[in-house]
């Protein structure tokens, strides 16, 4: 089965289809990050570039280790040290990139529908590492596959995703993804970081911690963006702490084997305690090993691979 798209922009748009060829075909690249010698020459010849117009280390680190075991030629153009800081714009830096002979781009903005407008002006293959507050696919993706590896299923999964859901593309795309297989989403969260009509999505919003936490198989926990405080949208981080911390003995709600993830990077003592990020219910830094088998699942599948090719 093939990925039959140039670009993969979010989730929201994704067949359940597609959702399961990718994280399928990430069980074999993860075997592969597993070996002594880790490269495959599924890529080579293919040229791909990473494009950060916002900070990152998972990321983008990980979109370059995945080419990298897939032997493409990958290259990250340094932003802060580029010609985008002599003006250069969007447009020109993008074609600039096309024409040198890259076949795929990998992008992060500030501003939503970015990379939407680059997919629609080049011919390079687009992949969204996060725009604004709209979408992250590559996160919900290695997230969808770290819950599905732990607990066999995502089917019918009472999910939990804590903080500040206005403005977190990992909680639209994880909303998106995981809505397909049927979860029972719940998002928790102060008002003023609760978005007004995101029931509309098909999830539940609560405002109280405690109550939304009974019975649930996974906790995803958001980071404090620390600028929303400034802008007023809580009042202090200890405030936020006493309501919205998660911490063990809050987790105790939650079913025994409950499952802790967390995008990255963390605030510890802030959205979740220290002794839960480090503990036996964490699962945080296995999303980040899976994001590399998850990144080069889709690399490879953008660039024309089947599943079946990668599995024989
Ligand atoms: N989760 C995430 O996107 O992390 P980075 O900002 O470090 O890439």
């Amino acid at each position: 089965m093939r990925l039959e798209r140039k670009d993969l922009l979010g989730i929201r748009d994704m067949s359940r289809d597609e959702l399961d060829l990718i994280l399928d075909t990430a069980g074999p690249m993860k075997d592969i990050i597993g070996r002594d010698l880790k490269k495959v020459p599924a890529l080579r010849g293919k040229a791909m570039v990473t494009v950060f117009y916002e900070n990152s280390t998972r990321t983008r680190t990980s979109f370059e280790l995945a080419g990298k075991y897939l032997s493409a030629d990958t290259v990250n153009l340094a932003v802060a040290t580029s010609s985008v800081q002599k003006g250069e714009s969007l447009r020109d830096t993008i074609k600039t990139i096309e024409v040198m002979g890259f076949d795929l781009i990998v992008i992060r903005h500030s501003m939503t529908g970015t990379p939407h407008y680059v997919a629609r002006n080049t011919s390079m293959r687009v992949i969204n590492a996060g725009d604004g507050t709209n979408e992250h696919p590559t996160q919900a993706l290695l997230d969808m596959y770290t819950i599905r590896e732990k607990k066999g299923t995502l089917e019918g999964l009472k999910v939990a995703i804590v903080g500040d859901i206005l403005h977190s593309r990992v909680a639209r795309s994880n909303i998106y993804g995981l809505s397909k297989y049927g979860c029972e989403l719940r998002v928790i969260g102060p008002s003023t970081l609760m978005p007004a009509e995101i029931e509309k999505l098909g999830v539940k919003s609560y405002h109280n911690l405690d109550q939304a936490l009974e019975g649930v198989d996974v906790v995803n926990v958001l980071r404090v963006q620390r600028e929303r405080q400034q802008s007023g949208l809580f009042p202090s981080l200890d405030e936020y702490a006493n309501l919205y911390m998660l911490s063990p003995a809050r987790l105790r709600r939650a079913k025994e084997d409950v499952l802790v993830l967390h995008p990255g990077p963390m605030n510890r003592g802030v959205e979740i305690s220290s002794s839960l990020a480090d503990g036996a219910q964490s699962v945080i830094n296995e999303q980040v090993t899976n994001g590399v088998a998850i990144r080069m699942a889709l690399l490879f599948l953008m660039m024309g691979g089947t599943r079946d090719e990668i599995t024989n």
